[in-house]
């Protein structure tokens, strides 16, 4: 594996592999790798020639009063990581690599950025569209993997690809989860042992409103309603929202008569977790 802390060797590494005709798939991820990271790791592999990660924490991405400062850096663990699974190419650049003093210029999806993270996370979206677009621009890859854990990232990135003519062409793979369902996540190193357990309110507020779905109650109201009974057990946790909304729009959606996106956020304790399900898919 070839690791790569600068644009211009990160660009001709892949311009070479894409000369040669082969199909170039990225993962741009922040480190502190876990499985739900390597599952996109795989499906790269499994769908292209060559594949290039990144490991950056993005500084735009994080709030003021954020988690930047604290977020869990394990650069040698993540590399050996990522060998292991026959990664090619790995672009590692320092934040004044990809914004040289003087940056200005943002790319942001209007709308979308303010719905659920975005609306207690104001410049969340922009940090995220404006480090992705960075990044395609430098790797040019024909294929780029995301998770469905971040289910609004996944629709505000296909809009931005969309809108803008990326030509990439955008995967999504599926939630990977704990064995007792908590969604794998960095921010989980933070959590102490009561922490962890009331985290696992998140899944279970899921769960309980698909069981309500499957069972016929179509009302978006009344799914929610289901859902914050169980969120309120778990005194552990502080609500940020509990949403049915559409999965490319993240308009807020009232009747279930299609398939529509289930996002929770919550904290716990000082940790901020987020998770998702799709109904009716
Ligand atoms: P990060 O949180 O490191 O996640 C990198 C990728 O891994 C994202 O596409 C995310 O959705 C995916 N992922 C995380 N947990 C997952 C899980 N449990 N199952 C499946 N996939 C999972 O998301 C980011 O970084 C950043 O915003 C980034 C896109 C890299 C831009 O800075």
């Amino acid at each position: 594996m070839k690791i790569y802390p600068s644009i211009d060797e990160m660009r001709a590494a892949s311009r070479a592999a894409k000369l040669g005709g082969l199909r170039l798939g990225f993962v741009p991820t922040m480190g502190a790798l876990h499985a739900g990271h390597l599952s996109l790791v795989r499906a790269a592999k499994a769908q292209c020639d060559v594949v290039a990660a990144s490991i950056f924490v993005n500084p735009l991405q994080f709030g003021p009063n954020e988690d930047f400062a604290e977020y869990p850096r394990t650069f040698e663990r993540d590399r050996d990581l990522l060998e292991k699974e026959g990664v090619d190419f790995l672009f590692v650049p320092s934040a004044e690599e990809m914004y040289p003093a003087g940056s200005v210029t943002y790319v942001s999806v209007e709308g979308l950025s303010k719905r659920l993270c975005g609306r207690s996370r104001p410049a969340h979206f922009r940090g995220v569209t404006t480090v992705v677009a960075k990044l395609f621009h430098i790797v040019e890859p024909d294929m780029a993997f995301f998770g469905q854990k971040d289910a609004a990232q996944v629709a505000i990135i296909r809009r931005m690809v969309r809108d803008l003519s990326f030509p990439v062409e955008i995967i999504v793979c599926p939630i990977v989860r704990e064995p007792d369902g908590l969604a794998m996540s960095s921010r989980n190193a933070y959590l102490n042992q009561r922490e962890r357990k009331s985290a696992l309110g998140l899944y279970r507020s899921l769960t309980e409103v698909k069981r309500c779905f499957d069972q016929g109650e179509g009302r978006a109201a009344k799914l929610i309603e289901a859902g914050m009974r169980v969120l309120k057990e778990e005194t552990g946790l502080r609500l940020d929202y509990l949403e049915i909304v559409d999965p490319e729009t993240l308009e807020p959606v009232t009747e279930i008569n299609r398939v529509v996106l289930l996002a929770v956020a919550a904290f716990a304790g000082p940790t901020r977790l987020i998770d998702n399900l799709l109904l009716g898919a």
